[in-house]
């Protein structure tokens, strides 16, 4: 090392031996001398980077002068040379970048060194995919992503699926905790049906989830009203020559399974919500699951007090308020019969604008209902709502008008 003063080496010589590791070792990305105190005028700065030279590895020297860069390359154990003379003399600043850490050495003006270390952004973010991948719910290379074009034949995401992706990961995680929570633990055979399954993904995430994480006999069914994706997804479903995994054509509002176990509904329009909730509840489903979506029918009922007009002046809080009374009113209707209900945001919005999810767990036990009929009653009076759509199928009434719309309403969750 150039420096005889024996502080500075202290500092100079660990740093030095850290830089020739990580160029020796492949793990060097650059090295950045400043506070430049030689004899070259208006020399600014030199920046290291590593290179391969005709075959040689190199060093590639870039000297920034006040206009004008020169480069010079060198090869490997030359350039480390040349450094060693010029750490902690010419240059009294040294920021060594490699693929683990950041390393910064700098010599004050009292003549002292100091050296500073940290995981480098790049290993914090090495380590943060690692995290991410240990989060995955679905893995990557699991063959339904690349059928439904989620993935490329590589198994990499196809960047324009990623939102696709996230949702179906958060649906996984949130479902594999319900499915532990629920009378289904231990089960040896379950039926699932996913209503208005639309392309499919979360129906084929579902059914890989049981099938090859749980390796358990289930039987999934996706049910849509539109023939073309029940189509496609058969198609899917038969190159991938998948057992139990059915799609069907048919109205949640008229649909009778002979077994239910787990009811999804995700994204299902307006009151299609409703009637895939009442089947769940009336076929004893162990899971309801659903995301509503499009809340028309609650919201031209709504009186709301005077008090509350300044507020709901601006449409979007009426729209927001429709939401929370139709999604908290179905809430409550499945805690009156026999299930611990959450209502809660399930993926950012900043990958879907339908983020919310009503989850429904059946209790062993289903509990007293009149004080939750009778908080649903007190809420309904005072926004002045007559029909709620849940609430007339459960009591038996007709239908309320069909608000449904075949997923044709602007809210492609596709
Ligand atoms: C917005 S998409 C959601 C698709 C899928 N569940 C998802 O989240 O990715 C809604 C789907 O529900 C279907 N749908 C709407 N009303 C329905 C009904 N009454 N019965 C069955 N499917 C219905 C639509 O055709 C559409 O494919």
């Amino acid at each position: 090392m150039s420096t005889d003063n024996p502080t500075i080496a202290n500092e100079v010589n660990p740093f030095f031996q850290l830089l020739s590791d990580a160029a020796n070792q492949g793990a060097l990305q650059r090295l950045i001398l400043s506070k430049y105190i030689g004899a070259e005028e208006a020399l600014k700065r030199l920046v290291v980077r590593p290179l391969l030279l005709r075959e040689v590895e190199s060093l590639s020297f870039v000297y920034s002068y006040q206009t004008r860069d020169i480069t010079r390359n060198h090869p490997r154990t030359e350039g480390l040379a040349l450094l060693a003379t010029l750490l902690g003399s010419d240059f009294k600043s040294a920021h060594l970048f490699t693929q683990q850490e950041e390393v910064q050495l700098n010599i004050t003006k009292k003549g002292k060194a100091q050296l500073h270390r940290r995981a480098s952004a790049a290993s914090a973010e090495v380590s943060h995919q690692h995290d991410r991948e240990k989060r995955r719910f679905v893995p990557l290379e699991r063959p339904f992503l690349v059928e439904l074009g989620v993935t490329d034949r590589q198994h990499q995401l196809i960047p324009a699926m990623s939102r696709k992706w996230k949702q179906i990961n958060k649906f996984i995680e949130v479902f594999q905790r319900a499915f532990d929570a629920s009378p289904l633990q231990g089960a040896d055979s379950i039926e699932v049906y996913d209503f208005g399954s639309g392309k499919g993904y979360l129906t084929f995430a579902i059914h890989d989830f049981l099938r090859h994480s749980r390796q358990l006999a289930a039987e999934v069914t996706g049910v849509e009203l539109r023939q073309p994706l029940i189509n496609l997804c058969t198609t899917a479903a038969k190159r991938l020559g998948l057992e139990g995994l059915t799609f069907r054509a048919g109205d949640v509002r008229h649909y009778t399974p002979a077994r239910l176990d787990v009811m999804i509904a995700l994204h299902a329009c307006d009151t299609a919500t409703d009637h895939a909730i009442h089947m769940g509840i009336r076929s004893n489903a162990a899971i309801i699951m659903c995301a509503p979506c499009c809340h028309k029918e609650v919201r031209p009922q709504m009186h709301n007090p005077a008090v509350l007009q300044p507020m709901l002046q601006y449409g979007v809080h009426q729209g927001q308020e429709a939401e929370m009374v139709t999604d908290a009113l179905r809430a409550l209707l499945l805690e009156a019969n026999g299930y611990d209900t959450q209502v809660f945001e399930f993926v950012s919005l900043e990958h879907t604008s339908k983020n919310k999810m009503i989850l429904a767990v059946r209790r062993n036990q289903p509990g007293d209902a009149q004080p939750v009929l009778a908080q649903i009653a007190a809420l309904k009076q005072f926004y002045g709502i007559r029909e709620q759509c849940l609430e007339s199928l459960l009591l038996g009434r007709p239908d309320s008008p069909d608000t449904s719309c075949p997923g044709n309403c602007g809210c492609q969750g596709l």
